[in-house]
């Protein structure tokens, strides 16, 4: 068990561990800034909403990382001037220059969610993706989030773990560790060399995520902060155990050793099953199950 940390300390590790995971973040977590990756966003945002996106004029992202919705959303022309905020400066140096190779402009800020340095009704659309989670004091932060958008403004958040898909997706975790050693033989890859001595990032791996949620408490988050429309819904099931199974079995392996056509098998997987969750699953179950958790709710209009 890792011991209890303050707010404070818990904002502290994970501006420690994203600024160290930064550099090999796009490549751990295969973030797209093609076709792929665009059409992932948008289709997040659409299910998120229930409906078409609109444009927005001023974005700001929250715990935006290297960029992957902000980029993503630019490129696919649904926000006009957007602005990213990070508690990890790693992180936004490296999303600037992802913004670079892809020619767009974005303004960055460094910046903890319960304390945003914008001024009141400032954007049509605050989001994020991967961040409640991290963030200690989710009342302060939603209020932050209220504060800033201007009137009919929309707030939305994606890829928020559920707590029971969090439960649901220890199995495949355990089944991957079990089976790992004989995975690493069929494929003629090594075990993992043991470098977590040498990674200043592992020992915080236990410390970052501070929530995993039930999907009334995130709607009564963005309800407690005023705002309405509130709309949650869920996703990724089948994706989920998928790709956690193939990455516990990685994570086993010499990274060197992993043959090319495994990674592609898990790559191409990961995407097969996310359309089926999205065509079969998403429509027909309770949010609750699934892995991931989407957040959308609007501002009143003046
Ligand atoms: C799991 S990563 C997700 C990054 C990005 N949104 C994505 O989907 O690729 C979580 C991000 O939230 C940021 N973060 C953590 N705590 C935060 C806080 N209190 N305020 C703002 N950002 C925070 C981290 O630095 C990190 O970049």
């Amino acid at each position: 068990m890792p011991p209890a940390l303050n707010a404070e300390e818990i904002r502290d590790a994970n501006t420690r561990y994203h600024d160290v995971a930064a550099d090999h973040y796009d490549a751990k977590w295969g973030i797209d800034f093609g076709e792929i990756g665009q059409e992932q966003v948008v289709a997040k945002v659409r299910k998120a909403l229930g409906r078409e996106p609109e444009h927005f004029a001023r974005s700001l992202e929250i715990g935006s990382g290297t960029g992957y919705f902000t980029l993503n959303l630019m490129r696919a022309g649904l926000i006009g001037r957007a602005t990213c905020s990070d508690i990890s400066p790693g992180m936004l140096q490296k999303l600037q220059a992802n913004a670079q190779r892809l020619g767009l402009a974005v303004q960055t800020r460094p910046a903890d969610a319960e304390r945003l340095p914008f001024a009141d009704e400032s954007f049509e659309l605050v989001f994020g993706h991967a961040v409640l989670h991290h963030i200690p004091d989710l009342p302060r932060a939603f209020a932050e989030f209220e504060r800033v958008l201007a009137p009919g403004g929309t707030l939305l958040f994606a890829g928020e773990p559920s707590r029971y898909g969090d439960v649901l997706a220890r199995v495949p975790k355990r089944f991957a560790s079990a089976v790992a050693p004989l995975w690493r033989r069929a494929l003629g890859a090594g075990s993992a060399p043991d470098t977590d001595g040498q990674r200043p990032e592992a020992a915080l791996e236990g410390v970052v995520d501070v929530h995993a949620f039930a999907p009334a408490e995130l709607a009564d988050a963005a309800r407690g902060a005023g705002l309405q429309d509130v709309r949650v819904a869920g996703e990724e099931l089948l994706a989920n155990w998928f790709g956690w199974t193939n990455r516990t079995l990685e994570a086993t392996a010499d990274p060197e050793q992993v043959p090319w056509a495994w990674r592609m098998y898990a790559y191409r997987g990961y995407l097969l099953l996310q359309s089926l969750d999205r065509t079969l699953l998403e429509p027909r179950l309770p949010p609750a199950i699934f892995y991931n958790l989407m957040l959308a709710a609007r501002k009143r209009a003046r």
